[in-house]
């Protein structure tokens, strides 16, 4: 997967921006705050519709202006024209500039792995920052992974609406409750056998990936969900014996919006006793283990970014990482300091300079 141009309007700090990117190595450097994420969320943005830094896509959007335009060809078997504009009236893609209407059929096209400094911080948030790992990377691979997931939150929201109202007012209809039940455990246990194979092949993969940056560690991630190991019987039979109280909390009280993840390094949980350092490690390697599981099931490495990582790791395991690129990926580095960077990438890389607001190649 190469993405060959990239064309901006509006975006970010960006008024108009053409560039054209190596299919191979591209290193993005300047000061602190001149714009190299932005260059990079834009890429993250027309392979995902979605920015990684902000929920809200109208910070996507050049301040003054009413709308931002993200153009880019990319390759995999064929070349392709994609686009998204974002404007107050939302969001549009287009593919060889024919509307796709629903999203799900645009973001499975572009893979597309990111590598950022604060990678540590899922670990500090709610399960749903842990959650929203596992979306993000599934529906890329599965374009059926998001309709269900919709769906379970249409029939999430419904339910809760439900139980709320038998509360209030005290008349239900059991027969709506349990087809609402039944379409909620339908949709989530498609949803959990999604992220279980998911899982079981980033854990096939993930300890290599660390020991091959960290040296040693083994790492493993435990799937917690309350569909885990049962059937769809078991789990209608929970909901029913939960029932008084869900009406009294006026909620869905179990099911696949409660999932999480374990990181569990060396036999401990990372969230709880792992350093920062040791969570960010632990991201990074779940990344890569990524790249190749993207590979395996689509027949060619998404896209990498690497975001500012100088700042987030010592040279040693920068060049680890390096070390586990080759040629089939195509990668963008950001950076402030071009001397970190190792001779021998340096010339082969197609180098580009970010200053005032433009972007020079070099
Ligand atoms: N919507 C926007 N409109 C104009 N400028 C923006 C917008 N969003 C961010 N910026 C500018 O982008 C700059 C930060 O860019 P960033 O890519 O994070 O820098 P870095 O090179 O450190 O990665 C800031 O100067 C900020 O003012
Ligand atoms: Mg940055």
């Amino acid at each position: 997967m190469k993405i060959n141009t990239l064309k901006l309007h509006n975006f970010r700090n960006y008024e108009n921006l053409n560039l054209e990117f190596s299919d191979n190595l591209n290193i993005i450097y300047g000061e602190n705050g001149v714009g190299k994420t932005n260059l990079v969320e834009a890429i993250y943005v027309l392979s995902l519709t979605k920015s990684f830094r902000t929920n809200d896509d109208h910070n996507l959007i050049k301040t003054g202006n009413v709308s931002t335009k993200v153009e880019g060809s990319v390759t995999l078997n064929t070349t392709n024209d994609y686009e998204v504009i974002i404007s107050k009236e939302g969001k549009k893609v287009k593919i060889d500039n024919n509307l796709v209407s629903r999203l799900s059929d645009y973001i499975s096209k572009i893979n597309i792995v990111l590598l950022q400094p604060e990678e540590q911080i899922i670990f500090n948030e709610a399960p749903s920052s842990r959650r929203k790992l596992l979306n993000i990377e599934i529906s890329q691979l599965k374009p059926d992974y998001i309709i269900y997931l919709n769906n379970y939150n249409k029939i999430l929201k419904q339910r809760n609406f439900y139980l709320r109202e038998a509360y209030v007012n005290g008349n239900r209809s059991q027969e709506y409750l349990d087809i609402l039940t039944n379409k909620l455990i339908q949709y989530g246990l498609k949803i959990y056998e999604y992220r279980l194979d998911f899982i079981k092949k980033i854990n096939a993969l993930i300890t290599k990936k660390y020991q091959e940056i960290f040296e040693y560690g083994e790492l493993t991630i435990k799937y917690n969900s309350d569909y885990k190991n049962k059937s769809s019987e078991e789990i209608f039979k929970n909901y029913q014996k939960m029932y008084y109280r869900e009406v009294v909390m006026g909620k869905t009280l179990s099911g696949v919006h409660h999932d999480d993840i374990i990181f569990i390094l060396d036999g401990k949980e990372i969230g709880k006793w792992g350093s920062n350092g040791q969570q960010k490690n632990a991201v990074f390697a779940f990344k890569l283990a990524e790249l190749e599981v993207i590979k395996e099931e689509k027949g060619n490495y998404p896209i990498l970014i690497l975001d500012d990582l100088f700042s987030a790791l010592d040279n040693k395991k920068i060049k680890n990482i390096v070390k586990l690129l080759n040629n089939d990926i195509q990668t963008f580095i950001t950076t402030t300091e071009l001397s970190r960077i190792n001779k021998k990438l340096l010339v082969n890389a197609k180098k580009f300079n970010v200053k005032n607001d433009a972007i020079r190649e070099v």
